[in-house]
């Protein structure tokens, strides 16, 4: 591999400067991203089609300089791969049209198996071998939990209380999804790493709605199952959006890398994660800010991290209406740095 600082760091070894990639670089911010998207009948084609899944896997290494390519797919690869189709809906995001209520629904769920998403096998794939050792190829998946939120609410929520409702009033039920999820994840973050995934992180995007007594036992347990599984073949990043009152019990995970989003202050996330290493956070909205005031925030952000044990990143996906070349400064101030 020729740039192989973002794994060394994942690794908790020492590397030349600072790796640097960011949730969503494979998307609407850049202009071919647009152009392909423009051309298919719906996101969902361009996700099952392995040759524009690879380009526009590839635009943001070649546009962007960053130190990764994540495989350009979504989480909802998995309910769908169970069983339950989604669509993307312009402008407004992921709707199901079925939702999951009842033992009978959860029953008709299939535990999804390779078949089910040789699309991804057959675009990790192919972007390994186009890719050819420029920069290491992320794998992804989301969390049980986040996968448990879409497939009963059928979209996204401000408050999930459709799912809230199903773990207290039918915490049973509510495993036995939870179960079923986290059997086909094992499987499919499997199948990434042996078509080429070199690192697999996994999204708890609607972690933070549940609580300090129910993280563990809802979302958390879930995942470290799947990093205890994961991390006997790659190394295993856990991206807890908005839950780090679960801190204490994030650090027993078995997994190297923990994502950080900006609420969380790095020095803090320093004294917790002590053997791990950090990923993240500046706030994606500082992107919005002009080029100079990124350049210092960016600055304090590394600062604050130092130079080890390290990937800097957005503390959340990058927002559509981000200008590229605002995005450019935060990589190349990060490419730039030396630790002072
Ligand atoms: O560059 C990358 O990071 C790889 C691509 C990627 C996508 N989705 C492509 C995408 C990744 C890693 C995801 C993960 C994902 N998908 C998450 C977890 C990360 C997070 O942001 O919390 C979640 C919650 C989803 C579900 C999802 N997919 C939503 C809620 C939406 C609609 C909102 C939106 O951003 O438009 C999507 C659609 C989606 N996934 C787009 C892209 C590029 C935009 C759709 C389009 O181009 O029409």
């Amino acid at each position: 591999m020729q740039n192989d600082l973002l794994l060394k760091a994942a690794k908790g070894e020492e590397t030349s400067r600072v790796p640097v990639w960011i949730m969503r670089q494979a998307g609407r911010i850049l202009p071919g991203y647009r152009k392909v998207r423009a051309s298919v009948k719906d996101f969902t084609q361009l996700v099952k089609t392995p040759e524009l899944a690879c380009e526009v896997t590839l635009e943001p290494v070649h546009v962007l300089g960053v130190d990764a390519a994540i495989i350009f797919s979504d989480i909802l690869v998995i309910p769908e791969a169970m069983g339950l189709p989604y669509q993307m809906i312009e402008s407004k995001g992921p709707h199901f049209e079925k939702t999951i209520k009842t033992v009978k629904d959860i029953e008709a769920l299939r535990v999804g198996s390779t078949e089910n998403w040789d699309y991804v096998v057959n675009a990790l794939k192919l972007t390994k071998k186009e890719l050819n050792g420029k920069v290491p190829l992320l794998g992804f998946a989301g969390s049980p939990w986040t996968i448990f939120a879409y497939m009963t609410e059928g979209s996204g929520s401000k408050t999930f209380s459709v799912a809230k409702r199903m773990i207290f009033s039918e915490p049973k039920l509510a495993h036995s999804l939870l179960e079923k999820i986290t059997e086909t994840t094992i499987r499919y973050l499997k199948d990434q790493v042996n078509a080429g995934a070199d690192l697999v992180q996994i999204f708890d995007s609607w972690g933070g709605i549940l609580g300090h007594d129910t993280y563990w036992e809802f979302s958390l347990q879930y995942m470290a199952r799947i990093a205890d599984e994961l991390s006997k073949v790659a190394p295993v990043t856990v991206f807890p959006k908005g839950a780090y009152f679960a801190s204490e019990q994030l650090a027993k995970v078995n997994c190297r890398v923990i994502g950080l989003d900006w609420a969380v202050n790095p020095t803090e996330a320093r004294k917790i994660f002590k053997d791990k290493t950090l990923q993240g956070n500046m706030d994606p909205c500082m992107l919005y800010a002009d080029t100079k005031s990124i350049k210092k925030a960016t600055e304090t952000m590394l600062d604050a991290f130092g130079g080890r044990n390290y990937i800097a990143n957005l503390g959340h996906g990058v927002y559509p209406d981000t200008p590229v070349d605002h995005v450019k400064c935060f990589v190349d101030t990060v490419k730039e740095y030396t630790p002072r």
